[in-house]
């Protein structure tokens, strides 16, 4: 009798989280529609409400890790971008933009793929993982040093042009899928932000690529400096030379 109860509690519990993630969730497809409406009624929103596997997480990651890393964090260079500790959401939202061809990736398309990894349920347990990794404590930064002329207007340029979405710490905004972007790598923001900029990420979110479609390549340069010396918090940065333990 008493497990029949607990039962029954742990059943009202789950329905009262779903429901108020489900008021959320309706919320984000407007949202989402506007810049990623071939895939946000599917594969997204599909994936965002599974519950995820960690160990099945770990598992789908290593196929990842190959460009990714096994600690997610990506390479400075910029060939490819640290995952580590960005938000879920935006993971989701990226990877089914990739695998639906709505964001142009072929390096990385045959890796996302169903055949490759598996369905919704493999993004829900790979994502989840992914968001949890701490994150690289030395990224790529831009060349100029806090206190230069050229680091200065790039904050000003960060203040006046980003923080909507981004905020103020970088640290995006996980409801509206807008990503984390503290602590990613200069030199592929730079490459991200200029194939926004220019029309060439199709999944672009149209009020960025308005907001920023006056941006010099000079002033470009500057806002990036900036976005990569945002400190990450403490809390989310992993110690220097740290091993993924996962993959002993
Ligand atoms: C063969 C190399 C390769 C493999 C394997 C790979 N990726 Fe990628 N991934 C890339 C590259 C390159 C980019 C950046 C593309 C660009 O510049 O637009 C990327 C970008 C991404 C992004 C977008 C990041 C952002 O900040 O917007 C996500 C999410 C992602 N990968 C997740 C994954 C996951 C999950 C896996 C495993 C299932 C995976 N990748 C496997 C090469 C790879
Ligand atoms: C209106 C909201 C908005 C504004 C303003 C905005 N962004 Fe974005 N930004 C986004 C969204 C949303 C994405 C992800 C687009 C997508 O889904 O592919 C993004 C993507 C990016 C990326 C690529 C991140 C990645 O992981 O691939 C960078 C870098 C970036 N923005 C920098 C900036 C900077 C710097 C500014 C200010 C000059 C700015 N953004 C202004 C919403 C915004």
């Amino acid at each position: 009798m008493k497990k029949n109860i607990s039962i029954i509690l742990s059943v009202l519990f789950l329905l009262s989280v779903s429901s108020s993630y489900a008021d959320k969730s309706t919320k984000q497809a407007t949202d989402v529609k506007v810049w990623s409406d071939t895939t946000h009624s599917g594969e997204t929103d599909k994936a965002m409400h599974l519950k995820a596997d960690k160990k099945n997480g770990i598992e789908v990651y290593e196929v990842c890790s190959a460009c990714h890393l096994l600690e997610g964090w990506g390479t400075v260079d910029g060939t490819f971008p640290q995952l580590a500790g960005q938000h879920r959401s935006v993971l989701i939202k990226q990877l089914a933009d990739i695998r639906a061809l709505n964001r142009d990736n072929p390096t990385m398309y045959p890796f996302a793929l169903p055949e490759s990894i598996g369905d919704e349920q493999a993004m829900a347990d790979v994502t989840d993982y992914i968001a949890k990794l701490k994150m690289n404590p030395n990224n790529h930064k831009g060349k100029w040093a806090k206190g230069t002329p050229e680091f200065v207007k790039g904050k000003k340029l960060y203040d006046d042009n980003c923080t909507e979405c981004h905020g103020k710490a970088g640290e995006g905004d996980a409801i509206k899928f807008y990503p984390k972007i503290v602590g990613q790598h200069y030199s592929y923001m730079i490459r991200q932000f200029e194939w926004i900029r220019d029309g060439k990420r199709r999944n672009a979110n149209p009020d960025m690529v308005k907001q920023i479609k006056g941006f010099s390549d000079a002033d470009m340069a500057m806002v990036i400096n900036y976005a990569s010396r945002i400190p990450v918090p403490k809390k989310d940065v992993a110690p220097v030379g740290w091993q993924n333990p996962d993959y002993d």
